[in-house]
């Protein structure tokens, strides 16, 4: 990129790699800082000299997530931004305009992060603005039809926004015939999920919904299993092989696998780029197999999802599809921790609908960004009645976020929060101890496997 004399903007490890091209120095783990941090400005680069900062407040919220930080600026570098732990948080090279941020500016828990990428597009670049969210649509429905042509489609749906939104672009690209939704039924879903998902999607107007009862595969590959990675794996392979098997059985010739994959999905399945680090294999994206039958056509694979909600919105989805928490493909299976059983999974689904159920009886439900029950392999002693108990214990999580790419706790009040640990221990058999996650995103990820 450098020798082509255009702008830079190095975010976090791109900030690093700006500092070792330029003769500067880094080192590991002494500077470590994982989410919420103050970023302190230089007064002289917020005014109109300073394109890239202009107009910021001189202290801000950002958000970090790096373990090695500098330790020495290149001479050709100024540092413009300092963290409450003297970490260098950005810097400007003196004579090109070559910036490095070591938060990211990117994410919506950082306050003035789309300002300063605003600054940078427009200030810096001097970029033309042509892009707004009303043509997202129509590029959406132009790509799905460029990439198809005259083919049919499958639509793997789950129920959640993404993969419904999916299969409503796909029917309003391509007319509903030529679009079959297919809902496979892991045996992973959350209690009544089923019968939700497939009266939701009939509703949607599509004219082929499909239920696969695929429960028994999906447990018995996953019986035994208890590495995240290897569940997740699974799931991703069983997922296109049922597709497959569909739609190789149907007369309709499905040539396109039509999928939500949104771009958060990508980035943590390090879909992006060679030397991308995998977080997490998404089902969708680092859990399909190598050679796949069908071509994939993913019509949100660049968006994230409050952008998937806005395509939702605009396609008349009705709000209670559009403004549900997000489920992943995965289901429970990445929320039992250890193994999968029936007699596990029966303890998850009725404590998560204990939760959801109290968060939308106390008013809270569209307060939070995404809320779930986790099983966790622990048990403790415990006391009920005269007795004692040494029984399972269940976590529960709730974080706001936009994009799911970071994420804060949920804000719930304790008293809530102690009033559904009690109805929970009540009514679910086998449960003695309830905790609530309190970390964020970074360092914890959402789902905890
Ligand atoms: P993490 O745990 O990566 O989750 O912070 C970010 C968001 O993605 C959802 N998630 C998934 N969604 N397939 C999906 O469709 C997956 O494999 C998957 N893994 C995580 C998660 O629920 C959260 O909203």
């Amino acid at each position: 990129m450098l020798p082509l004399n255009k702008p830079i903007l190095g975010i976090c490890y791109g900030m690093q790699l700006l500092v070792e091209h330029f003769g500067g120095e880094l080192r590991g783990g002494k500077g470590r800082e994982y989410g919420r941090a103050k970023l302190h400005l230089k007064p002289e680069v917020i005014g109109p000299s300073g394109a890239l900062f202009y107009g910021m407040p001189v202290t801000q919220t950002v958000w970090m997530s790096h373990g090695d930080d500098v330790s020495r600026l290149p001479a050709d570098m100024l540092a413009v931004g300092h963290s409450d732990d003297g970490v260098v948080a950005a810097m400007v090279h003196r004579s090109l305009p070559i910036a490095g941020l070591q938060f990211h500016p990117e994410v919506n828990h950082s306050e003035h992060g789309e300002k300063l990428l605003d600054n940078f597009v427009r200030q810096v670049c001097r970029a033309k603005i042509n892009w707004d969210s009303g043509s997202m649509l129509e590029s959406t429905l132009r790509y799905i039809r460029e990439s198809v042509g005259s083919a049919n489609v499958l639509v793997a749906c789950s129920g959640g926004v993404d993969s419904t939104v999916a299969a409503a672009l796909l029917a309003k690209a391509l007319g509903p015939e030529r679009v079959t939704a297919v809902f496979c039924d892991t045996g992973l879903m959350r209690k009544d999920e089923v019968s939700w998902v497939s009266n939701a999607l009939k509703d949607l107007g599509l004219n082929h919904v499909e239920v696969l009862h695929s429960e028994a595969l999906f447990l018995g590959q996953l019986a035994g299993v208890t590495d995240p990675e290897t569940k997740r794996k699974i799931i991703g392979r069983l997922f296109i092989e049922e597709f497959e098997r569909y739609a190789s059985g149907h007369k309709a010739e499905f040539t396109h696998l039509g999928q939500g994959t949104l771009y958060p999905d990508v980035i943590e399945s390090a879909g992006h780029g060679a030397g991308a680090k995998v977080i997490k294999s998404h089902h969708n994206v680092g859990g399909l197999p190598e050679k796949l039958k069908l071509k994939l056509c993913e019509p949100l694979r660049y968006l994230f999802k409050d952008e998937a909600r806005q395509l939702g919105a605009q396609l008349g989805l009705p709000a209670e599809m559009v403004d549900r928490h997000p489920f992943p493909g995965p289901g429970l299976a990445v929320r039992i921790l250890g193994e999968i059983t029936a007699e596990r999974l029966h303890i998850l689904r009725e404590a998560d609908a204990v939760f959801i159920q109290a968060l939308r009886e106390h008013g809270h439900y569209h307060e939070i960004w995404q809320a779930f029950a986790v099983l966790l392999p622990v048990k403790s002693v415990g006391v009920m009645g005269d007795n004692r108990t040494y029984q399972m214990t269940v976590a529960l999580r709730a974080v706001n976020s936009t994009d799911a790419m970071t994420a804060g706790v949920g804000d719930l009040p304790m008293s809530f929060l102690t009033h559904v640990a009690a109805a929970i221990v009540k009514k679910v058999d086998g449960v003695n101890r309830v905790v609530y996650d309190i970390t964020t995103k970074p360092p914890a990820t959402i789902e905890w496997e």
